[in-house]
This record gives C-alpha cells, sequence and structure tokens, in this order.
C-alpha cells in the first residue's frame, strides 16, 4: 500500500506542485484546505495518515491545534516556514514540527523529507522508541546512523529514560540482529562475582566454581552486550574491560588461554561517568573507549511534548493487556500529567498508567484517579536502602520495577478484597445459620451463598454439577459455570467467588463458551 500524505492548501500554489511531486514518488496525497477535513483524515480513516504537510499558516491556532492532533497520534508533520520567519529552527521546535523546511521549496527535497519522516516512523514502530520530541527524533537519527557499525556506543541518560530500549534498538537494526542481545547490570553485582558474570570462570578458579561457566562476553559473540551502570564498574574490572575493547580478548577468571570474542560493546549510566572520571573513580582511558559514539536521553520533564502520545499509547496497550474497556483520560488528568515532574521518567509514567487502568474505577484516567505525589508534582528523593557488603547504595531502575510491581499487585489484590468485603458487609448481619444442609468440608474456603433464607428449602433447581458419560472437560466446566451464575443470581463476582477463580477468568471463560 502506498504511503498516505496529507497537504494543507494554505499556500495552494506550493501545495499544487508538492502535490504532484509526490503523486510521482508513489505517494498517496490528499489536499485538505480546513482543519475539520484534516481532524477527519486524521480519526476518521483507518490507518491515519503516514504524514502531514503544513504549506502555511503555522502560526495559526488552526494549524496548531493540528499538530497538536497529529502529535497525539503519532503522525509526522512537515511545516514550510515563510523565509521571512527569522529563526526557522526555533519555530519548528516551538511548533512542535517533526521537519521543517524553508520556502520556497524545491518538491523533490519535500517528496525527499517526507519520505525520510516515514521510515523514520517505521524506525520508531521497529524500536518501540515514542516521541515526536526534537530530542526523541535526533536520538532515532543517531540509531540509525549507529547501527551499522562495530564503534562502541556510552548511553546516558536519568534512571527511566530509555536507555535500554535504545541499545536493544541499535542491535535490532544492525547486522547483528540475530544474534544475542545481552544486558549486564555492573551495579548488582559485588566485584568478584562481576568478573566471572562477565568473563565465566575454569572449574576450580575460586570456591564453589564447581563447573567451568561461559560468561556474558562469550554467550554475546557475534551479538551486542549492554554493559549497564558502567559507572559503578569496580577498577580492576575497568581495566579488564580496556583488554576486551582493544583487543576483542580476555581470561575467564582462572584461565590461561586468551578467548577472542566478536561483541559489540554498547553501555549505559545514569550518573554522569566524565564526572566520575575527574574524581578519579573511573578510569579515562576507559571512558574514552567507551565514548567513541554516544546518545544522551534527556529527562521527560524536559520533553513534555511526548506525554500525551505516551500516554495514549499506554493506556492502549494496558487497557488490552488486561482485558479492560478503557475509555481513556480526561483533558484535566491529562494536564496534570503534562505538567508533573517524573523523576522516574518514562517507566514512571508507563507503571503508573498500568495501575490507573486496572484500578480507575470509571474505566477513565480522571484527575482524582492521580496519586497526590504526582498531582503535587513532588520529587521524590533516591532511595538509598540496598546495601552491597555493607556498603550502602542507589536502587537499580530494575529493582524499582520489581517493588513497584509488587506493590500494584498488592494494590490490585487490596482491591479486589475490599470489594469483596463492601458486597458481603451487610449480608453479616442478616445471614442465619440453618444447619449443615449446605456446609461444606472442613478448610474448604467456598464461601457460603448469598443469603440464606429459611424458609426457603426448595432444592437447588438442578443440583450439583456431575459428570455424565461423554463429558469433556469443556462441558463441566461450563456446567459449573451455569450452575454457578443460577445460584448467584446471574451475579458474575460472585460467581467467580463461589467457583474459586478471578473475575476476570471468569469472562474469559464465558466469552470462550459463549455463555451470555
Ligand atoms: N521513548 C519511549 N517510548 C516508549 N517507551 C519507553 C520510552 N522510553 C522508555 N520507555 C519504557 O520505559 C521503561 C524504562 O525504559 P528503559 O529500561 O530502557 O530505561 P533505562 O534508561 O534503561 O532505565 P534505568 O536507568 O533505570 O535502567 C521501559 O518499559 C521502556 O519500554
Ligand atoms: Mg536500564
Amino acid at each position: 500500500m502506498p504511503d498516505r500524505v496529507l497537504i494543507t492548501t494554505d499556500d495552494l500554489e506550493q501545495a499544487v506542485r508538492i502535490n504532484a511531486a509526490l503523486e510521482q514518488g508513489r505517494f498517496d496525497t490528499a489536499m485538505v484546505s480546513s482543519l475539520d477535513d484534516v481532524r477527519q483524515a486524521v480519526r476518521g480513516r483507518q490507518p491515519p495518515p503516514d504524514a502531514i504537510i503544513l504549506t502555511g499558516g503555522l502560526h495559526e491556532s488552526t494549524a496548531q491545534r493540528l499538530l497538536a492532533a497529529a502529535h497525539e497520534h503519532a503522525v509526522s508533520t512537515l511545516g514550510l516556514v515563510e523565509a521571512t520567519d527569522d529563526d526557522p529552527a526555533r519555530i519548528g521546535t516551538e511548533l512542535g514540527l517533526t521537519a521543517w523546511l524553508v520556502k520556497p521549496t524545491d518538491p523533490l527535497e519535500v517528496t525527499a523529507t517526507v519520505r525520510r519522516l516515514i521510515e523514520r516512523r517505521r524506525l520508531q514502530q521497529r524500536t518501540g522508541i515514542l516521541g515526536e520530541s526534537a530530542a526523541i527524533q535526533e536520538v532515532l537519527v543517531k540509531i540509525e546512523q549507529m547501527a551499522p557499525v562495530t564503534s562502541t556506543v556510552l548511553i546516558e541518560g536519568e534512571s527511566g529514560t530509555g536507555k535500554e530500549l535504545v541499545a536493544r534498538g541499535i542491535h535490532d537494526l544492525s547486522p547483528r540482529r540475530g544474534k544475542a542481545f545481552i544486558a549486564v547490570n555492573c551495579a548488582a553485582l559485588p566485584e568478584t562475582l562481576l568478573e566471572s558474570e562477565l568473563f565465566g570462570h575454569e572449574k576450580g578458579a575460586f570456591t564453589g566454581a564447581a563447573e567451568r561457566r561461559l560468561g556474558r562476553f562469550e554467550l554475546a559473540n557475534g551479538g551486542t552486550i549492554l554493559l549497564d551502570e558502567i559507572g559503578e564498574m569496580p577498577a580492576s574490572t575497568q581495566v579488564k574491560l580496556l583488554r576486551v575493547l582493544e583487543d576483542r580478548s580476555f581470561f575467564r577468571v582462572g584461565g590461561t588461554q586468551p578467548i577472542q570474542v566478536d561483541v559489540r560493546v554498547t553501555a549505559a549510566t545514569n550518573k554522569s561517568v566524565k564526572e566520575a572520571v575527574a574524581l578519579g573513580r573511573f578510569r579515562d582511558d576507559l571512558y574514552y573507549r567507551l565514548n567513541v559514539l554516544s546518545v544522551y536521553l534527556p529527562p521527560l520533564r524536559e520533553r513534555r511534548s511526548d506525554i500525551p502520545l505516551l500516554v495514549r499509547t499506554f493506556v492502549a496497550e494496558f487497557a488490552k493487556t488486561h482485558a479492560r474497556t478503557f475509555r481513556g483520560i480526561t483533558p484535566e488528568a491529562m494536564q496534570i500529567l503534562v505538567a508533573a515532574d517524573w523523576p522516574g521518567n518514562v517507566r514512571q509514567l508507563k507503571n503508573l498508567i498500568e495501575s490507573m487502568v486496572v484500578l480507575a474505577p470509571e474505566g477513565e484516567i480522571r484527575a482524582s484517579d492521580i496519586p497526590r505525589d504526582i498531582r503535587e508534582r513532588t520529587r521524590t528523593m533516591p532511595v538509598r536502602i540496598a546495601e552491597v557488603q555493607g556498603v550502602p547504595r542507589e536502587i537499580t531502575g530494575q529493582e524499582l520495577e520489581f517493588i513497584f510491581r509488587t506493590l500494584v499487585e498488592m494494590k490490585v489484590q487490596l482491591e479486589e478484597l475490599r470489594h469483596r468485603i463492601e458486597e458481603r458487609a451487610p449480608e453479616r448481619v442478616e445471614v442465619i445459620e440453618v444447619g449443615g444442609s449446605r456446609e461444606q468440608g472442613a478448610g474448604s474456603r467456598r464461601l457460603e451463598p448469598a443469603t440464606v433464607d429459611p424458609l426457603d428449602s426448595t432444592p437447588e433447581p438442578d443440583g450439583p454439577v456431575v459428570y455424565k458419560a461423554g463429558m469433556t472437560m469443556s462441558d463441566v466446566e461450563r456446567a459449573a459455570i451455569d450452575a454457578a451464575l443460577r445460584e448467584t443470581r446471574g451475579n458474575r463476582r460472585k460467581a467467580a467467588e463461589v467457583l474459586g477463580i478471578g473475575e476476570r477468568t471468569l469472562y474469559r471463560k464465558l466469552k470462550e463458551y459463549a455463555i451470555s
């Protein structure tokens, strides 16, 4: 299918010439005159256009509304800036254009630019790196340039800004993509363990080394390694790494034969390695070896224009994962998220969206669903509670992620518990003991059916679910679900409880067995 491009007709003469050139270049084009036309084309059709060219009127509010909509739907925009505008780059950045050209433009140049923008969009889809800000676009250009070569790359940026995503992107676009990508966290292990993790060890190299073990460098042979938190690497390991970078060879711990590998090295850090060099904690020769190519990921608070797109994408993604019907987010809530500080950057935003998609009661994120600390834009202090051999150290992003997930799961369970208690609370007052007819065996966790009316002595309509010859396991399951729904008068939450399964599992099974 040809790529679709919309051209606004604010500058009709340019629009017509560009349209002709794009058609020659086998694009599927449409000229649009009003914001409504564009809106319909962006939102109405599936899928949205691949790019929009704004031929003029960039400073008008309609163009700005159009750009905001394009941003949210991840559609690339190319703006044609007037020659009388004195600083096109500043205008482009301020308006949030993906790219801009100064008028009068050569239609062939416009075609080439549009083609490049669309290719970059594909790159974003492949790498999962979202963002229309100039900073992210710059990162994508670098990934494209760095992927084909084997030079070492140093990726810097605060925790959760997407450093691992960039390293994976470089690997996935490189000729090494069929081989391993291995990430090692240099801060998570004490010195001796880190060396054996990276370079492997021979049998008997140290107490407990019962077998020869291959290190990460050997396992990544032919592929790419990511040395995460490189700034925390102990001095002795730095020496060994320098040797690997110089001649791609090393010794296993306790080994005497040099091992030769072909590994592309990428390294990431959320602290300034340059500073560590100045303080004498990081070898300068190693720093220069690592920093042949470099990528810097600015914190999310410095590229707030990317937040709406990230939010919408994550909401859709998690609604799908958790099988939630979700309408989206209110404008007020979005404004709060755009203004927040995000010390944990994209990871923090993503985790928060996941928890809100799971927990927001109205199927929509509202301002009141956003935790107070985010609403108040308070910055959280770095957590320093983990210790390695008695030395305090900062908790890593992955550890924070793990802690966060555990907390979200606990929160979800608590919510479910609260719902159950709320639902059952009045019954507790009304339940009247009627003897053993419905008693469960000792230790059974099956919950009592709703209210028990002492006057209601009619037996259960169909009796207990029993296996009959010819029934499959699915038939038995289906019959059990039918019975539970009858028993609970169609209350799905209670039916799930009675069956001892989660409500979501019940919904899945209802769908599977087409029970309405
Ligand atoms: N630009 C982005 N678009 C989409 N998702 C992103 C982006 N940046 C980060 N993420 C997501 O945020 C999370 C954190 O990203 P990643 O692990 O790459 O960060 P990091 O910089 O390596 O963090 P740390 O320093 O804590 O290791 C991941 O789930 C990643 O997919
Ligand atoms: Mg990381």
